[in-house]
């Protein structure tokens, strides 16, 4: 049997993870998969810092050289993170005739033309199964069994760090701030937190699964993307009270060519599978024409689950006569700017008679009609109360507009979170 010499770039969490699992599962992995692998070398920022794992010191190395340029390395694997060097890196390591395997949806969907044109022109493979919803192997799914189907939409909870805070800010009632706090005092959360909490993490990740649903690059500048920092405990709480859980949700959707792509709070039915979906889980919620809705639900993050995904592109990646390239043909020349759905809003309203006709009076002058209402809690010292609507489905830009025609006098802090019942 062949060993194959591979290289990583980078050894932190994920890196020990790699190789500890190619330590204690490479007996398994000769005898069932009849690979074997051999590390070349092993590129970190300081050779000198204590590692989760005892690598050999004579593996590692600061000269990133030592793994581009090594003739005897068949296959990369990067694990360093960022955008850059890592982008061009694997670029190099590509053009060089490298096969990549890597975790990192940042550089993947920020540099993504580059990246796969590097690898369609030298024959090369490039794996990502790691870099979106870690163990779950989502990618795997969309490129090698759905291909009968054409996918319609898919939604999902994918990142883990805001679905730990919002499902404490639903079991305990808590305020985001704390729930935060919390997460960062247990490593859920960077002391950085503004990637997860923004969106950002979860808008490179749907860049990623929109350009492979539907076969156009859905660049991640095109994702709207809000993160869930705006987010109270009183909204968590009303959404109770209408039967609606609180996630932070990736949405993606084909609708007559044109493509939505979005990131941002959204309220599902408590009897949704995506409202079950709890803590640090991760889940994707796909609908094909032919295949039906499904869902792929598991460990999004942490060393050993994303290690478990690496480790079988890397296998994958050994094996494969010829690598595959995604069936991308063209951008994606149509994305939606606007989009329906119902709509929950919540407004600080004159608690005077009068104001809730002429409230819902300007929700009608823009075609949108309220299905249900409640009053939350009593008067403030300002005279004014909390009003919740949820509407029937209506576009955005109606919502909107409506909203911007309400007198300040009448109604403030005006606040939308978007409702996908379908
Ligand atoms: N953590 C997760 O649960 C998770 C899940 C899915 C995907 N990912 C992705 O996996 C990647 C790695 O994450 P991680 O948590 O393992 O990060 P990490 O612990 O910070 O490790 C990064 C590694 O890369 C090395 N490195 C960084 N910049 C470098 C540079 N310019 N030159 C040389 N070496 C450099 C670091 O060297 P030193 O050790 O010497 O500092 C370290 O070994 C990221 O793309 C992340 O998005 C992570």
């Amino acid at each position: 049997m062949e060993t194959i010499r591979i290289g990583f770039l980078g050894c932190g969490n994920i890196g020990c993870g790699v190789y500890r699992l190619l330590q204690t599962h490479g007996e398994a992995m000769r005898a069932n998969e009849g690979v074997a692998f051999d590390i070349g070398a092993i590129l970190v920022r300081d050779v000198a810092k204590k590692r989760s794992w005892a690598i050999p010191a004579s593996l590692l190395t600061d000269r990133a050289e030592d793994v581009l340029d090594n003739p005897d390395i068949a296959i990369v694997m990067e694990f360093m993170g960022g955008e850059q060097p890592a982008a061009s890196y694997m670029i190099r390591a590509l053009k060089a005739g490298k096969s990549i395997v890597t975790a990192n949806k940042m550089a993947l969907a920020t540099h993504w033309d580059e990246i796969v044109s590097a690898a369609r022109e030298s024959g090369a493979g490039l794996y990502y199964e790691a870099s979106v919803c870690g163990a779950i192997p989502i990618i795997r799914a969309i490129n090698d069994s759905l291909q009968a189907n054409r996918v319609t939409s898919l939604m999902g909870i994918i990142n883990g760090t805001t679905n730990y805070i919002l499902s404490r800010m639903s079991s305990e009632g808590a305020d985001y701030a704390r729930v935060l706090a919390d997460a960062q005092r247990l490593g859920l959360a960077e002391p950085d937190p503004t990637a997860d909490v923004e969106g950002y993490d979860a808008a490179y990740k749907l860049s990623i699964l929109s350009t492979l649903a539907f076969h156009r690059h859905v660049p991640v500048d095109c994702v709207y993307r809000e993160g869930i920092t705006g987010i109270s405990a009183i909204d968590v709480a009303c959404g109770k009270e209408f039967g609606l859980t609180l996630k932070l949700l990736a949405v993606a959707k084909e609708e007559n060519g044109v493509i939505q792509a979005r990131v941002h709070p959204t309220f599902v039915p408590d009897h949704h599978p995506l409202a079950s979906v709890s803590d640090a889980f991760n889940a994707v919620y796909v609908n094909g024409d032919a295949c039906g809705e499904m869902m792929f639900y598991g460990r999004g993050a942490g060393d050993m689950p994303t290690a478990s995904a690496l480790v079988s592109d890397l296998i994958k990646a050994a094996k494969a006569k010829r690598h595959e390239l995604p069936a991308v043909h063209s951008a994606a020349e149509r994305m939606a700017d606007d989009w329906t759905c119902v709509h929950f809003v919540r407004m600080m309203a004159k608690d005077e008679p009068g104001v809730l006709s002429k409230v819902a009076g300007q929700f009608a002058d823009e075609g949108v009609s309220i299905a249900s209402m409640v009053q939350k809690g009593r008067c403030n010292s300002d005279g004014r109360v909390q009003l919740v609507f949820l509407t029937h489905r209506a576009s955005e830009r109606s919502i909107r507009s409506a909203l911007a025609r309400i007198d300040g006098d009448l109604a403030s802090e005006l606040h939308i979170i978007r409702v996908e019942n379908e």
